[in-house]
Protein backbone atom coordinates (compact mmCIF):
# COMPACT_ATOMS: atom_id res chain seq x y z
CA UNK A 1 0.00 0.00 0.00
CA UNK A 2 1.07 3.20 -1.08
CA UNK A 3 2.29 5.83 1.97
CA UNK A 4 2.99 9.18 1.86
CA UNK A 5 5.68 10.92 3.77
CA UNK A 6 3.81 12.00 6.76
CA UNK A 7 2.31 8.69 7.12
CA UNK A 8 5.39 7.00 6.88
CA UNK A 9 6.67 8.97 9.58
CA UNK A 10 3.37 8.39 11.52
CA UNK A 11 4.37 4.34 11.03
CA UNK A 12 8.24 4.89 12.39
CA UNK A 13 6.15 6.33 15.49
CA UNK A 14 7.76 10.13 14.46
CA UNK A 15 4.51 11.25 15.72
CA UNK A 16 3.76 9.22 18.93
CA UNK A 17 3.02 6.17 20.36
CA UNK A 18 -0.47 6.18 19.81
CA UNK A 19 -0.38 7.47 16.36
CA UNK A 20 2.22 4.89 15.59
CA UNK A 21 -0.39 2.10 17.00
CA UNK A 22 -2.93 3.59 14.78
CA UNK A 23 -1.17 3.33 11.61
CA UNK A 24 -0.19 0.06 11.91
CA UNK A 25 -3.96 -0.82 12.08
CA UNK A 26 -4.93 0.74 9.03
CA UNK A 27 -1.98 -0.56 7.07
CA UNK A 28 -3.24 -4.01 8.10
CA UNK A 29 -6.31 -3.31 7.34
CA UNK A 30 -5.23 -1.78 4.16
CA UNK A 31 -3.26 -4.93 3.48
CA UNK A 32 -5.88 -7.09 4.41
CA UNK A 33 -8.65 -5.56 1.56
CA UNK A 34 -6.14 -4.78 -0.71
CA UNK A 35 -6.41 -0.70 -0.51
CA UNK A 36 -3.75 1.07 -2.74
CA UNK A 37 -3.37 4.30 -0.70
CA UNK A 38 -5.41 5.42 2.64
CA UNK A 39 -7.89 8.87 2.12
CA UNK A 40 -8.49 11.57 4.37
CA UNK A 41 -11.52 11.47 6.32
CA UNK A 42 -13.71 14.27 7.47
CA UNK A 43 -15.34 12.29 10.77
CA UNK A 44 -15.61 9.49 12.94
CA UNK A 45 -17.74 8.03 15.07
CA UNK A 46 -16.72 5.45 17.24
CA UNK A 47 -18.61 2.39 18.41
CA UNK A 48 -16.81 0.82 21.38
CA UNK A 49 -17.77 3.17 24.04
CA UNK A 50 -20.11 0.77 26.51
CA UNK A 51 -18.39 -0.89 29.36
CA UNK A 52 -20.50 -3.95 28.93
CA UNK A 53 -18.74 -4.35 25.07
CA UNK A 54 -15.46 -3.11 26.09
CA UNK A 55 -14.44 -4.89 29.14
CA UNK A 56 -11.17 -4.19 31.13
CA UNK A 57 -9.64 -5.19 28.04
CA UNK A 58 -10.93 -2.64 26.07
CA UNK A 59 -10.32 0.06 28.44
CA UNK A 60 -6.68 -0.49 29.15
CA UNK A 61 -6.50 -0.45 25.32
CA UNK A 62 -8.09 3.19 25.17
CA UNK A 63 -5.96 4.04 28.45
CA UNK A 64 -2.51 3.04 26.45
CA UNK A 65 -3.94 5.37 23.42
CA UNK A 66 -4.27 8.19 25.32
CA UNK A 67 -1.37 8.43 27.13
CA UNK A 68 -0.02 10.22 24.14
CA UNK A 69 -3.24 10.05 21.46
CA UNK A 70 -5.23 13.14 19.93
CA UNK A 71 -7.88 13.33 17.40
CA UNK A 72 -6.74 15.00 14.13
CA UNK A 73 -10.65 14.83 12.94
CA UNK A 74 -13.74 15.59 14.81
CA UNK A 75 -14.44 12.49 16.25
CA UNK A 76 -17.99 11.83 17.94
CA UNK A 77 -19.11 8.61 20.07
CA UNK A 78 -21.45 6.53 20.49
CA UNK A 79 -23.81 5.40 23.09
CA UNK A 80 -21.92 4.52 26.77
CA UNK A 81 -23.64 2.49 28.98
CA UNK A 82 -25.35 4.58 31.45
CA UNK A 83 -26.81 7.85 31.62
CA UNK A 84 -23.41 10.08 32.43
CA UNK A 85 -24.97 12.10 35.20
CA UNK A 86 -27.71 10.02 36.37
CA UNK A 87 -26.75 6.83 36.55
CA UNK A 88 -27.21 6.36 40.20
CA UNK A 89 -31.00 6.84 39.06
CA UNK A 90 -30.93 4.43 36.39
CA UNK A 91 -30.17 1.59 38.94
CA UNK A 92 -26.70 1.23 37.44
CA UNK A 93 -24.03 -0.09 39.86
CA UNK A 94 -21.25 1.80 41.43
CA UNK A 95 -18.54 -0.73 39.74
CA UNK A 96 -19.96 -0.46 37.06
CA UNK A 97 -20.21 3.33 37.05
CA UNK A 98 -16.33 3.41 37.66
CA UNK A 99 -15.04 2.05 34.56
CA UNK A 100 -17.48 3.45 32.25
CA UNK A 101 -16.28 6.93 33.74
CA UNK A 102 -12.83 5.95 32.98
CA UNK A 103 -13.72 4.84 29.28
CA UNK A 104 -15.40 8.19 29.10
CA UNK A 105 -11.96 9.95 30.73
CA UNK A 106 -10.07 8.65 27.91
CA UNK A 107 -11.55 9.35 24.75
CA UNK A 108 -12.22 13.00 26.01
CA UNK A 109 -7.94 12.94 27.02
CA UNK A 110 -8.00 11.74 22.91
CA UNK A 111 -10.41 14.87 21.68
CA UNK A 112 -13.40 12.99 21.12
CA UNK A 113 -16.56 15.05 21.57
CA UNK A 114 -18.46 13.41 24.43
CA UNK A 115 -22.10 12.98 22.45
CA UNK A 116 -22.43 9.65 23.21
CA UNK A 117 -25.13 9.17 20.86
CA UNK A 118 -26.51 6.53 17.83
CA UNK A 119 -27.43 9.40 15.62
CA UNK A 120 -24.50 11.56 15.21
CA UNK A 121 -26.42 12.81 12.44
CA UNK A 122 -29.35 14.78 14.27
CA UNK A 123 -26.76 16.40 16.89
CA UNK A 124 -24.14 18.35 14.71
CA UNK A 125 -21.76 15.61 13.08
CA UNK A 126 -24.02 15.54 9.45
CA UNK A 127 -21.02 14.60 6.67
CA UNK A 128 -21.88 15.80 3.09
CA UNK A 129 -22.64 14.08 0.16
CA UNK A 130 -19.31 12.13 -1.02
CA UNK A 131 -17.10 12.95 1.83
CA UNK A 132 -14.78 10.47 3.38
CA UNK A 133 -15.49 9.61 6.92
CA UNK A 134 -15.11 6.37 9.26
CA UNK A 135 -17.87 5.39 11.31
CA UNK A 136 -18.32 2.62 13.56
CA UNK A 137 -21.99 2.66 14.84
CA UNK A 138 -23.93 0.09 12.08
CA UNK A 139 -27.20 2.01 11.95
CA UNK A 140 -25.12 5.73 11.46
CA UNK A 141 -23.09 3.84 8.39
CA UNK A 142 -26.49 2.89 7.03
CA UNK A 143 -27.99 5.97 7.16
CA UNK A 144 -24.53 7.92 6.33
CA UNK A 145 -24.04 6.07 3.11
CA UNK A 146 -27.19 5.77 2.07
CA UNK A 147 -29.28 9.05 2.80
CA UNK A 148 -26.91 11.44 2.64
CA UNK A 149 -24.60 10.44 0.39
CA UNK A 150 -21.23 10.14 2.66
CA UNK A 151 -19.00 7.37 2.20
CA UNK A 152 -17.89 4.79 5.14
CA UNK A 153 -17.03 1.21 5.76
CA UNK A 154 -18.67 -0.26 9.10
CA UNK A 155 -15.62 0.52 11.42
CA UNK A 156 -14.98 -2.11 14.15
CA UNK A 157 -13.68 0.23 17.81
CA UNK A 158 -10.22 0.19 17.16
CA UNK A 159 -9.98 1.16 12.94
CA UNK A 160 -12.23 4.12 14.06
CA UNK A 161 -9.93 5.32 16.60
CA UNK A 162 -7.41 4.81 14.25
CA UNK A 163 -8.99 7.07 11.59
CA UNK A 164 -9.46 9.70 14.57
CA UNK A 165 -5.61 9.75 15.34
CA UNK A 166 -4.56 10.03 11.90
CA UNK A 167 -7.58 11.41 10.12
CA UNK A 168 -7.25 8.69 7.40
CA UNK A 169 -8.70 5.03 6.28
CA UNK A 170 -7.87 2.75 3.77
CA UNK A 171 -9.12 3.41 0.54
CA UNK A 172 -11.43 -0.02 0.24
CA UNK A 173 -15.40 -0.69 -0.09
CA UNK A 174 -17.67 1.37 -0.27
CA UNK A 175 -15.38 4.40 -0.54
CA UNK A 176 -14.75 3.35 -3.79
CA UNK A 177 -17.83 4.42 -5.99
CA UNK A 178 -17.74 0.81 -7.61
CA UNK A 179 -18.44 -0.89 -4.70
CA UNK A 180 -21.65 0.76 -4.02
CA UNK A 181 -23.99 -0.44 -6.74
CA UNK A 182 -26.52 -2.58 -5.70
CA UNK A 183 -26.37 -6.08 -5.39
CA UNK A 184 -30.23 -7.06 -4.86
CA UNK A 185 -33.15 -5.58 -5.47
CA UNK A 186 -36.50 -5.58 -3.36
CA UNK A 187 -39.74 -5.22 -4.71
CA UNK A 188 -41.94 -3.60 -1.88
CA UNK A 189 -45.36 -4.58 -2.20
CA UNK A 190 -46.52 -4.04 1.64
CA UNK A 191 -48.05 -1.05 2.66
CA UNK A 192 -45.60 0.60 4.75
CA UNK A 193 -47.39 2.96 6.77
CA UNK A 194 -44.94 3.64 10.09
CA UNK A 195 -41.93 3.98 10.62
CA UNK A 196 -41.99 0.38 12.47
CA UNK A 197 -43.03 -1.46 9.19
CA UNK A 198 -39.64 0.16 7.71
CA UNK A 199 -38.04 -1.49 10.52
CA UNK A 200 -39.70 -4.70 10.00
CA UNK A 201 -38.74 -4.60 6.17
CA UNK A 202 -35.33 -3.74 6.75
CA UNK A 203 -34.73 -6.86 9.58
CA UNK A 204 -36.43 -8.88 6.62
CA UNK A 205 -34.48 -8.01 3.63
CA UNK A 206 -30.94 -7.99 5.67
CA UNK A 207 -31.28 -11.25 6.59
CA UNK A 208 -31.61 -12.28 2.63
CA UNK A 209 -29.01 -9.47 1.87
CA UNK A 210 -26.52 -10.05 4.37
CA UNK A 211 -23.44 -7.92 3.22
CA UNK A 212 -25.03 -7.22 -0.42
CA UNK A 213 -26.66 -3.51 -0.86
CA UNK A 214 -30.03 -3.47 -1.30
CA UNK A 215 -32.13 -1.40 -3.93
CA UNK A 216 -35.68 -0.72 -2.91
CA UNK A 217 -38.56 -0.27 -5.74
CA UNK A 218 -41.82 0.77 -4.82
CA UNK A 219 -41.61 3.18 -1.37
CA UNK A 220 -43.22 6.08 -2.53
CA UNK A 221 -42.30 8.28 0.60
CA UNK A 222 -40.22 7.72 3.58
CA UNK A 223 -39.80 9.63 6.81
CA UNK A 224 -36.71 10.60 8.54
CA UNK A 225 -37.76 8.46 10.88
CA UNK A 226 -38.31 5.28 8.44
CA UNK A 227 -35.05 5.83 6.99
CA UNK A 228 -33.58 5.76 10.35
CA UNK A 229 -34.81 2.90 11.53
CA UNK A 230 -34.73 0.82 8.25
CA UNK A 231 -30.89 1.75 8.56
CA UNK A 232 -30.75 0.25 12.11
CA UNK A 233 -32.53 -3.20 11.17
CA UNK A 234 -31.18 -4.07 7.64
CA UNK A 235 -27.55 -3.58 9.78
CA UNK A 236 -28.66 -5.48 12.56
CA UNK A 237 -30.03 -9.04 11.01
CA UNK A 238 -27.60 -8.93 8.02
CA UNK A 239 -24.25 -7.11 7.60
CA UNK A 240 -25.49 -4.45 5.06
CA UNK A 241 -23.76 -0.56 5.17
CA UNK A 242 -25.44 0.88 2.23
CA UNK A 243 -28.55 1.04 0.27
CA UNK A 244 -30.59 2.26 -2.60
CA UNK A 245 -34.50 3.61 -2.66
CA UNK A 246 -35.40 4.17 -6.27
CA UNK A 247 -36.23 7.95 -7.40
CA UNK A 248 -35.42 8.58 -3.52
CA UNK A 249 -31.75 8.31 -2.19
CA UNK A 250 -28.57 10.18 -3.77
CA UNK A 251 -27.05 7.47 -5.76
CA UNK A 252 -29.97 5.35 -6.97
CA UNK A 253 -29.37 6.36 -10.13
CA UNK A 254 -26.14 4.97 -10.56
CA UNK A 255 -26.22 2.55 -13.38
CA UNK A 256 -26.21 -0.96 -12.17
CA UNK A 257 -26.86 -4.44 -13.95
CA UNK A 258 -29.97 -6.61 -13.50
CA UNK A 259 -30.68 -7.72 -10.15
CA UNK A 260 -31.66 -10.56 -8.63
CA UNK A 261 -34.74 -9.45 -6.79
CA UNK A 262 -37.05 -11.03 -3.50
CA UNK A 263 -40.26 -9.57 -2.69
CA UNK A 264 -41.28 -7.65 0.65
CA UNK A 265 -45.26 -8.40 0.24
CA UNK A 266 -48.16 -8.17 3.00
CA UNK A 267 -47.07 -11.88 4.05
CA UNK A 268 -43.40 -10.95 4.67
CA UNK A 269 -44.19 -8.06 6.43
CA UNK A 270 -46.76 -9.93 9.04
CA UNK A 271 -44.65 -13.11 9.68
CA UNK A 272 -41.60 -11.20 10.04
CA UNK A 273 -43.34 -8.45 12.63
CA UNK A 274 -44.86 -12.15 14.58
CA UNK A 275 -41.53 -13.18 14.49
CA UNK A 276 -39.95 -10.01 16.38
CA UNK A 277 -41.96 -11.28 19.95
CA UNK A 278 -41.96 -13.18 22.46
CA UNK A 279 -44.49 -14.23 25.59
CA UNK A 280 -44.69 -12.08 28.34
CA UNK A 281 -45.87 -9.00 30.30
CA UNK A 282 -43.11 -6.23 29.27
CA UNK A 283 -41.77 -4.99 32.68
CA UNK A 284 -39.56 -2.51 30.57
CA UNK A 285 -40.45 -0.13 27.77
CA UNK A 286 -38.00 1.69 26.07
CA UNK A 287 -38.30 3.94 22.68
CA UNK A 288 -35.58 5.58 20.79
CA UNK A 289 -33.29 2.87 19.02
CA UNK A 290 -31.79 4.54 16.98
CA UNK A 291 -31.79 7.75 19.35
CA UNK A 292 -34.92 9.42 19.04
CA UNK A 293 -35.39 12.64 16.69
CA UNK A 294 -36.96 15.92 17.65
CA UNK A 295 -40.67 14.57 15.48
CA UNK A 296 -40.25 11.35 17.99
CA UNK A 297 -40.47 13.63 20.98
CA UNK A 298 -43.38 15.83 19.62
CA UNK A 299 -44.76 12.76 18.87
CA UNK A 300 -43.98 11.48 22.49
CA UNK A 301 -45.33 14.40 24.01
CA UNK A 302 -48.31 14.19 22.33
CA UNK A 303 -49.24 10.67 23.53
CA UNK A 304 -47.93 11.24 26.80
CA UNK A 305 -49.55 14.53 27.65
CA UNK A 306 -51.56 14.16 31.18
CA UNK A 307 -50.61 10.84 31.38
CA UNK A 308 -48.82 8.75 33.49
CA UNK A 309 -46.55 6.10 33.28
CA UNK A 310 -47.29 3.03 35.37
CA UNK A 311 -43.48 1.05 34.08
CA UNK A 312 -40.23 2.14 33.68
CA UNK A 313 -40.19 3.72 30.37
CA UNK A 314 -37.14 4.99 28.40
CA UNK A 315 -36.55 7.74 26.19
CA UNK A 316 -33.04 6.93 24.30
CA UNK A 317 -32.06 10.31 22.63
CA UNK A 318 -29.03 11.71 22.45
CA UNK A 319 -28.38 15.13 24.55
CA UNK A 320 -28.57 17.62 21.58
CA UNK A 321 -32.15 16.64 20.38
CA UNK A 322 -32.94 16.53 24.28
CA UNK A 323 -32.06 20.27 24.25
CA UNK A 324 -34.01 20.97 21.19
CA UNK A 325 -36.83 19.35 22.69
CA UNK A 326 -36.33 21.23 26.25
CA UNK A 327 -36.71 24.48 23.34
CA UNK A 328 -39.93 23.22 21.82
CA UNK A 329 -41.19 22.14 25.62
CA UNK A 330 -41.82 18.45 24.36
CA UNK A 331 -39.19 17.49 27.50
CA UNK A 332 -41.00 18.61 30.42
CA UNK A 333 -44.27 16.71 29.11
CA UNK A 334 -42.43 13.79 28.73
CA UNK A 335 -40.99 14.02 32.24
CA UNK A 336 -44.28 15.09 33.67
CA UNK A 337 -45.59 11.72 32.80
CA UNK A 338 -42.95 9.66 34.97
CA UNK A 339 -41.13 8.97 31.63
CA UNK A 340 -37.63 9.16 31.87
CA UNK A 341 -35.04 10.69 29.71
CA UNK A 342 -32.09 7.84 28.66
CA UNK A 343 -29.15 9.93 27.28
CA UNK A 344 -25.68 9.23 26.33
CA UNK A 345 -27.03 5.38 26.44
CA UNK A 346 -29.97 3.09 25.46
CA UNK A 347 -32.24 -0.28 26.04
CA UNK A 348 -28.89 -2.02 24.55
CA UNK A 349 -25.74 -0.82 25.67
CA UNK A 350 -27.01 -0.27 29.16
CA UNK A 351 -26.69 -3.63 31.48
CA UNK A 352 -30.93 -3.77 31.56
CA UNK A 353 -30.17 -7.55 32.16
CA UNK A 354 -28.72 -7.43 35.29
CA UNK A 355 -31.16 -4.61 36.48
CA UNK A 356 -33.73 -7.25 37.15
CA UNK A 357 -35.85 -6.77 33.99
CA UNK A 358 -37.14 -9.51 32.06
CA UNK A 359 -39.63 -8.64 29.14
CA UNK A 360 -38.76 -5.15 27.04
CA UNK A 361 -41.08 -3.39 24.67
CA UNK A 362 -39.80 -1.48 22.54
CA UNK A 363 -40.69 -0.07 18.80
CA UNK A 364 -37.28 -1.03 16.60
CA UNK A 365 -36.48 -4.51 15.11
CA UNK A 366 -32.62 -3.62 16.20
CA UNK A 367 -33.08 -3.70 19.59
CA UNK A 368 -35.44 -6.69 19.88
CA UNK A 369 -32.71 -8.61 18.02
CA UNK A 370 -30.12 -7.77 20.49
CA UNK A 371 -32.27 -7.91 23.71
CA UNK A 372 -32.95 -11.50 22.92
CA UNK A 373 -28.89 -12.03 22.07
CA UNK A 374 -28.65 -10.82 26.00
CA UNK A 375 -31.04 -12.99 26.73
CA UNK A 376 -34.10 -10.73 27.59
CA UNK A 377 -37.59 -11.45 25.51
CA UNK A 378 -38.99 -8.69 24.08
CA UNK A 379 -42.72 -7.13 22.55
CA UNK A 380 -42.10 -5.42 19.02
CA UNK A 381 -44.86 -2.87 18.97
CA UNK A 382 -45.54 0.10 17.13
CA UNK A 383 -44.11 3.83 19.27
CA UNK A 384 -48.08 4.93 19.85
CA UNK A 385 -48.61 0.93 21.62
CA UNK A 386 -45.43 1.32 23.70
CA UNK A 387 -47.01 4.77 24.92
CA UNK A 388 -49.97 2.67 25.36
CA UNK A 389 -48.19 -0.28 27.19
CA UNK A 390 -46.28 2.30 29.38
CA UNK A 391 -49.75 3.93 30.73
CA UNK A 392 -51.36 1.15 31.25
CA UNK A 393 -53.50 1.05 34.82
CA UNK A 394 -51.27 4.14 35.33
FE1 LIG B 1 -28.56 3.20 19.05
FE2 LIG B 1 -28.58 1.54 21.01
FE3 LIG B 1 -30.18 1.17 19.00
S1 LIG B 1 -26.80 2.41 20.11
S2 LIG B 1 -29.12 2.02 17.26
S3 LIG B 1 -30.23 2.88 20.44
S4 LIG B 1 -29.01 -0.39 19.99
Amino acid sequence: MHLTREEEAMLAGEQGHATQKAMQILVALGKIYDAERLVRVSSVQVSGVSYKNLGDAGLEFLSELARDGKARVRTTLNPAGMSLTDWEAQGIESGFAEKQLKVIDAYARLGAEITCTCTPYLAGNEPAFGQHIAWGESSAVVYANSVIGARTNREGGPSALAASLTGRTPLYGLHLPEKRVPTIGVNVEAHLRLPEDFSVMGYYVGRAAKDGIPYFRGIGRASLEDLKTLSAALASSGGVAMFHIDGMTPEAGMPHGNLEALTFGRRELSETDSMLSDEGEPDFISVGCPHCSLTELATLARLLGGRRVSREFWVCCSREVKRQGDEAGYSRVIEESGAKFALDTCMVVAPIEELGYKVVATNSAKACHYLRNAGLRVRFIPLEECVEEATKGG
